[in-house]
């Protein structure tokens, strides 16, 4: 379903504010040529920015008073930030070994295997620093701050994504069932997903019900978004898709296209996403916005 004409204009507006903000972020960053470099084309325009403006809606569905404060844009981006790390990595010859990622070159083609590494990891504590500035901003006190980082850091850590890429690697040449498959998921990507809504949970203020409600809407989305890349990895060319297509496929990757087949895996990410928009109704919070993000993650094309 198309969106409604003031939900559309919202999301283009948050995704070229991320997008200015970002930029910002990477000149803040400091540090040497060729990192410096390397993390400022990570984090150039070209993606979707779904985990910040999913964040920047979850506020707005708490409390919809500042959609375009400037301290609530950097708590967005730092989780954007997170993302582009997770994603340079992903890329490394060690781990996916990709050479094309947002329709460009990856940036370890471009400036080398150390420097690219190192922008990674540079990202991570510029992300946290952000994050606990912002927030600060925002006028949250200690405990909430705390709290905010907190998300971030577990969304991100050994139980979260870092968790889930080792596992995602480990299970490579393996048939595993959809059991595994969704533990790989939830972990690689739902716990981002997870942290972003909670953070714009928090952020505004959203108290335990809501919080718990954003929580889950992030976690199943989260899988649902991560069955929809399996498809896309086998569904579509690399000139729409901005990444070299098959290479689950060729790397032996445990996916859901591979595990159910590509119809049944739209099915149950499609699933996944109603299943998603429903905790939000259930805990009687109603966005048209997350409801749009929610159609987006599953019906993209790239
Ligand atoms: C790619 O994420 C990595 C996954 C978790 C599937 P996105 O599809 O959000 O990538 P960009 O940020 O839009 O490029
Ligand atoms: C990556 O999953 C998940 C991350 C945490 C980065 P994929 O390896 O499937 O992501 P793409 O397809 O390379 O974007
Ligand atoms: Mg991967
Ligand atoms: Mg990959
Ligand atoms: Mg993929």
């Amino acid at each position: 379903m198309v969106p409604p004409p003031d939900v559309q204009q919202r999301l283009r507006s948050w995704r070229t504010a991320v997008d200015r903000t970002l930029l910002a972020l990477g000149d803040e960053v400091g540090g040497m040529d060729p990192v410096a470099s390397a993390l400022r084309y990570a984090l150039d325009t070209g993606g979707k920015r779904l985990r910040p403006i999913l964040c920047l809606a979850a506020a707005d569905a708490v409390r919809a008073e500042r959609p375009d404060d400037e301290a609530r844009l950097r708590v967005a981006a730092a989780i954007e930030l997170v993302h582009t790390y997770s994603l340079v990595h992903d890329d490394l010859p060690c781990m996916d070994d990709d050479d094309l990622r947002r329709g460009r070159p990856t940036p370890h083609r471009v400036f080398g295997t150390q420097p690219a590494m190192a922008a990674g990891f540079a990202l991570i504590p510029h992300a946290c620093g952000i994050l606990s500035t912002a927030a600060r901003q925002l006028g949250l006190d200690d405990r909430a701050c705390a709290a905010a980082v907190g998300e971030l850091c577990r969304g991100a850590g050994a139980a979260g994504m870092v968790g889930g890429q080792v596992l995602d690697l480990e299970a490579e040449g393996i048939d595993l069932d959809v059991a595994g498959l969704r533990e790989i998921h939830a972990m690689k990507t739902a716990a981002l997903f997870c942290a972003a809504l909670r953070i714009g949970g928090i952020v505004a203020g959203a108290g335990p019900a809501a919080l718990a409600a954003l929580g889950g809407f992030g976690q199943r989305l989260g899988l649902a978004f991560q069955i929809t890349d399996d498809v896309l990895d086998v569904t579509t060319d690399a000139r729409i898709l901005g990444k070299t297509p098959g290479k689950d496929a060729g790397a032996a990757k445990a996916t859901f296209a591979s595990a159910l087949g590509v119809e049944s895996a739209r099915r149950a990410a499609a699933a996944e996403a109603a299943a998603a928009t429903e905790t939000l109704y259930g805990a009687g919070i109603s966005s048209p916005v997350l409801t749009a993000l929610a159609e987006f993650a599953v019906g993209r094309d790239r």
